[in-house]
């Protein structure tokens, strides 16, 4: 069905994207994209998926934008054509949560579409950087703001105007990725295990969830806060809210409806 990438539910309620693309090291050209954008919206809007997990292969997350497909553009193509664009549906359309599993080289739009992820795992040998000031221009999938908003201005700086990588674990101990792993089995044991573990809970608490954290990065504090408490309030209005308090005061398992 893809050319570019496989998908699968490996685990119940989790939807699994690969990128496959290995000869090129999962470099995101436009069909990738469109590709991911398409399995992406199917997994959110299937009933049986809570949890979605992102990967690439153990040798590469993805070695970023095609620099192949880039190198001929002209300004008015890159601008009438809205280049890069389409990459930020996973961040504007997909309300359930996305795991990044990251091994190998995650670099420019690779740890860009990482970063864009609502949660970001990692080997300890991962190899993340913006390496885009090597090839005459800057990150152009977000890669400025949310590394910057992730690590500080010092580190970001640094790193984008040399240009120089950073390893997975770096990125754990600078507050990029949640977890590291010693071994690319490990992770996706341990991505996978993750997302089985948010799909047992209440889909429309976890989607809310997600939105919430999301806004954080968006609104000043006193505006998160209010948003926080708006969406806090309408899941008294969902029935896993009642379900779930209930089985707390009856001691027993909450069983969701996901409503
Ligand atoms: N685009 C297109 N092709 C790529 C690619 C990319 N980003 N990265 C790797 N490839 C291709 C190579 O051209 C090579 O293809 P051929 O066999 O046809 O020559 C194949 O993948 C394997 O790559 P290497 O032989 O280079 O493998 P390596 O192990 O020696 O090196 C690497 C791996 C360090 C990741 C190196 O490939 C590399 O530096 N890649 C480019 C990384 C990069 O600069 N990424 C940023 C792109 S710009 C961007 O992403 C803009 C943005 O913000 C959106």
């Amino acid at each position: 069905m893809y050319e570019y990438i496989e998908t699968s539910e490996p685990r119940p309620g989790v939807g699994q994207v690969t990128l496959n693309r290995p000869k090129a090291l999962n470099a995101l050209c436009t069909p990738l994209i469109t590709e991911l954008n398409t399995a992406l919206q199917a997994f959110d809007s299937s009933p049986s998926i809570s949890a979605i997990v992102l990967t690439g292969s153990e040798r590469a997350f993805a070695a970023g934008a095609d620099i192949k497909e880039m190198a001929p553009l002209t300004f008015s193509e890159a601008y009438t054509n809205s280049f890069i664009e389409s990459w930020s549906l996973l961040t504007t359309t997909i309300k359930k949560p996305i795991i990044a599993a990251v091994s190998g080289h995650a670099l420019g739009g690779g740890c860009e579409l990482a970063l864009m992820c609502d949660i970001l795992y990692c080997t300890e040998k991962a190899n993340f950087g913006q390496p885009e000031i090597k090839l005459g221009t800057v990150p152009g999938a977000g890669g400025s703001q949310r590394l910057t908003r992730a690590i500080g201005k010092a580190r970001a700086m640094e790193l984008i105007l040399t240009g120089k990588n950073f390893t997975g674990l770096e990125a754990g101990s600078w507050g990029v990725a949640a977890r590291t792993f010693p071994t690319y089995e490990e992770l996706m044991e341990g991505a996978l295990s993750t997302a089985e573990t948010i799909a047992g809970h209440s889909k429309v608490a976890v989607m809310a969830a997600k939105e919430v954290v999301n806004k954080s990065q968006d609104l000043a504090l006193r505006d998160g806060v209010e948003y926080e408490r708006r969406v806090f309030h309408s899941l008294f209005g969902s029935q896993d809210q009642k379900i779930g308090m209930t089985a707390f005061a009856e001691k027993k398992k909450a069983e969701w409806t996901h409503k």
